[in-house]
């Protein structure tokens, strides 16, 4: 076994207290588990990334039950630094990350356990988790690029899914999973029609991504779906990854090439249901498949982290900025006013 010296660590645990203006996490130090379990490996965590889940958990808004006062956060990239007795996948020095949900190794495990929510997240300077549920990253990104892996690329990953070269696809809002699917897509040679509330943001993106011109809609246009009708002579596009929920998903439904997929991502605007009374025919109509997408699994995450090395793909276009461990709060707080674009990492 090759154990450390490392005895404790610094997490930042939920204060659950969801008065608006009072701190969202606390620093605590806490003992790590000495010795290591045999199959459990320890981790150096150099950056977290947030996702917008991270504010919305801290904010008391996450429709899923959390367990009290947990770690926050479950998007980050480590070190491994020592091993239980029994580990033998993972060495000292590898570059790892745990997966989202430590239940879903293959997608077809019947359980459920997300980080940050049924169990303890990665907000942490150093993390412990069993090997079963890490995988490798890819050697040539950085510490900040490689944090984004997890939540944001696997889900991704998971919403292009079945989408090859040639399609064309809408990715709604410039935020991190968007981000991440836009440069997923442009690698694997698809049409991007991207939406966001804001032409300015639009602007900026086509300047960062000029080749092959990125195609975008102002989804503050309440005939959004015409717009990308329009882009498309009136076909639709083969998929929409849809992150408003129920205020757009019919009009992504009516934007999709008839045999298309939607797939559910995120719920970002206020949920109504009322507004989904035209889906079912909608759907049935233009045969699209709304699919959900919950993260991926431990293979996804593997087949990701492979394709962006075969790449050799960099993600550093696509981080909005960086925060330091000790202004997490500040950090949470940015994200839950949404005023990034794309991706928010925290250096530890
Ligand atoms: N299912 C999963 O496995 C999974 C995993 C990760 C995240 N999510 C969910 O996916 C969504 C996006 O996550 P994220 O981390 O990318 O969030 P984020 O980085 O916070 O991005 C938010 C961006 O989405 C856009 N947006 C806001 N309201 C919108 C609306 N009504 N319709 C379309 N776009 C809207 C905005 O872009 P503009 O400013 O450009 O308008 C906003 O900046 C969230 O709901 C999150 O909970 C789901």
């Amino acid at each position: 076994m090759a154990n450390s010296d490392i005895s404790s660590r610094r997490a930042y645990r939920r204060t659950d207290d969801y008065t608006p203006g009072t701190p969202k996490v606390k620093l605590v130090t806490e003992d790590l588990p000495s010795p290591l379990p045999p199959y459990a490996v320890l981790i150096k965590v150099h950056a977290v990334s947030l996702n917008y889940r991270d504010a919305n958990i801290a904010n008391g808004g996450n429709p899923w039950p959390v367990i009290p006062n947990g770690i926050l956060c479950n998007d980050g990239a480590g070190e491994v630094i020592a091993v239980g007795d029994r580990v033998d996948k993972f060495s000292i020095g590898e570059r790892v990350a745990p997966i989202n949900d430590t239940e879903n190794i293959t997608g077809r495990e019947t359980a459920r356990s997300w980080l940050a929510a049924d169990e303890d997240g990665v907000l942490a300077d150093y993390i412990v988790f069993d090997s079963n549920v890490i995988t490798k990253l890819p050697d040539h990104l950085n510490w900040i690029e490689a944090s984004i892996i997890p939540c944001a690329g696997v889900t991704a990953w998971s919403a292009l899914k079945g989408c090859g070269m040639g399609s064309t696809v809408l990715l709604q809002g410039t935020g991190g999973v968007s981000m991440f699917a836009l440069k997923l897509a442009r690698a694997g040679g698809m049409q991007v029609i991207l939406s966001s509330s804001s032409d300015t943001k639009l602007e900026s993106m086509q300047k960062q991504f000029p080749d092959s011109p990125l195609l975008t809609v102002n989804y503050k246009n309440p005939k959004w779906h015409e717009e990308v009708l329009k882009l498309t002579n009136g076909v639709g596009v083969d998929l929409v990854l849809e992150n408003g929920g129920t205020g757009s998903v019919v009009q992504s439904v009516m934007c999709t090439r008839r045999g298309g997929t939607v797939s559910q991502v995120g719920y970002l605007a206020k949920q109504n249901p009322s507004e989904m009374t035209e889906l079912l025919p909608t759907l049935i109509d233009r045969r699209v498949s709304l699919r959900g997408i919950n993260c991926g699994s431990r293979h996804d995450q593997e087949d990701l982290c492979a394709a962006i090395s075969a790449m050799k793909m960099r993600f550093d276009d696509i981080i909005d900025s960086t925060f330091p461990f000790d202004k997490a709060e500040e950090a949470v707080e940015h994200i839950w006013q949404g005023k990034q674009v794309g991706k928010l990492v925290i250096t530890v």
